[in-house]
């Protein structure tokens, strides 16, 4: 097994609606489960004949839970011809209880700020609820309000309704928006709103207040909440997201021109937000460049010329780039990368001289001579195969 890595016995295995499903992973060495932060995700470690392939799914049950972490999953068809995703369908495919999985330890920044005492709302679209979940359990424990909005297509693909539903009291106040509701959703009544979450939504079900904000879906989707938020006054320091695609930055889409609507909105009101499509898609309109998220790393103040050999291109490192793939990309270079955050190894490059240092321990080291450049800031002058 690699290093980091723990055997987990599938322990149960629920179908949460007709795309997403459940897996209730216990350790096989009786010892209990990781710490994890609400919000926060595990690595999952996919097999096959090639190189092993790392999956990440956010922790969605309660955080507080000793017994077992729960991953939900959305099963990534392929489409018009394309293969079906690797991960999702060989979990939903293959994976049954009582089997044994690999999983790294829970990871990430997209955590629930449990020292505030301000409001919170969370907004998620299709999947993106599972983080939204694992928070909502926390914040059930706390003396906060909470409005847990959560826009899917319908019904058939809502996944933890009542799980959501059973959170609900005075202080936390779910509400559900389908932008194609069935007609068996409309008789059951299990949507609050048809369309997309919009301005005047917000202003009819949301009072005013100082929130922090979280947000989580499909690319399109954040877009448009994180142009709301703004609209609403709301600041960017207290809108925290995160991406289940390729890692970018909310702000530098939020500029980008908005696409033609072809939703309605939840008010029935004139929408102003006019990009909900593509919502199964967590690729759609993933940026190249741009930061995550994340809080950045601490700027480190020394100073020194970073040169990537095989561009020609040398920058100077003054701490103000959060890591050396962010130099590179302000340095006009583009960079393989994906997941941001020490995992993928996407971004791994050749070290020619130099020294670098973690400011996130990658999950599997890279090769002697390697270095994983979305992680690692320079201890001084160094050269990159870049
Ligand atoms: C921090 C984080 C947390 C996450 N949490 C969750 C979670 O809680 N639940 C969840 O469901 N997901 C989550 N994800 C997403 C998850 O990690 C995977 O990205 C997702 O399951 C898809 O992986 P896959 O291996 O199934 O698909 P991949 O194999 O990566 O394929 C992705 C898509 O591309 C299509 N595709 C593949 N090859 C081609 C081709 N040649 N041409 C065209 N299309 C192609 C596939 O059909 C599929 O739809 C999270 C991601 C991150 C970064
Ligand atoms: S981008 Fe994934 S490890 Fe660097």
């Amino acid at each position: 097994m690699a290093a980091g890595f723990r055997k987990f016995r599938v322990a149960n295995k629920v179908v949460e609606s007709e795309i997403i499903t459940s897996f209730y992973l216990e350790p096989t060495d009786g010892a209990p489960v990781w710490d994890v932060l609400p919000g926060q995700y595990i690595t999952l470690r996919v097999p096959g004949s090639g190189d092993p392939v790392l999956k990440t799914y956010s922790v969605s049950c309660d955080p507080s839970e000793t017994r077992h972490h729960r991953i939900s999953v959305k099963r990534e068809a392929g489409l018009n011809g394309a293969p079906d995703g690797v991960g999702s369908c060989w979990l939903h495919d293959q994976v049954e209880i009582g089997d044994t999985v690999e999983i790294a330890a829970p990871r990430g920044k997209f955590s629930l700020d449990e020292a505030s005492t301000r409001p919170v709302l969370l907004l998620s679209g299709g999947v993106g609820l599972t983080p939204m979940v694992s928070m909502l359990h926390r914040l059930s424990e706390a003396d906060r309000d909470v409005h847990f909005l959560h826009a899917c297509e319908n019904g058939q693909v809502h996944a933890l309704r009542d799980e959501v539903l059973s959170c609900a009291n005075d202080r936390i106040k779910p509400y559900f928006i389908y932008r194609t509701p069935t007609a068996e959703d409309r008789a059951a009544k299990l949507f609050d709103a048809q369309g997309v979450i919009d301005k005047a939504f917000m202003q009819t079900h949301v009072p005013i207040g100082d929130y922090d904000a979280y947000i989580c879906g499909p690319t399109p989707f954040m877009v448009a909440m994180y142009q709301l938020l703004q609209e609403l006054g709301v600041p960017k320091n207290r809108i925290a997201y995160e991406f289940f695609g390729k890692a970018s930055s909310l702000e530098a889409l939020a500029e980008r021109p908005v696409k033609p609507a072809r939703s309605q909105a939840a008010s029935g009101a004139a929408p102003t937000i006019q990009a909900l499509t593509f919502l199964t898609n967590p690729d759609a309109w993933a940026a190249d460049e741009g930061l995550d998220g994340a809080p950045k790393p601490a700027a480190d103040q020394s100073t020194g010329d970073i040169t990537f050999r095989a561009s020609n291109v040398t920058a100077t490192w003054d701490g103000t780039a959060g890591s050396l793939l962010d130099l590179a990309e302000n340095a006009g270079l583009s960079p393989e990368f994906s997941c941001r955050a020490g995992i993928c190894n996407s971004c791994k490059c050749g070290l020619v001289s130099g020294e670098v240092e973690y400011f996130e321990e990658p999950l599997i080291q890279p090769e002697e001579g390697q270095v994983l450049i979305c992680c690692s800031r320079p201890k001084g002058p160094v050269v990159l195969d870049i």
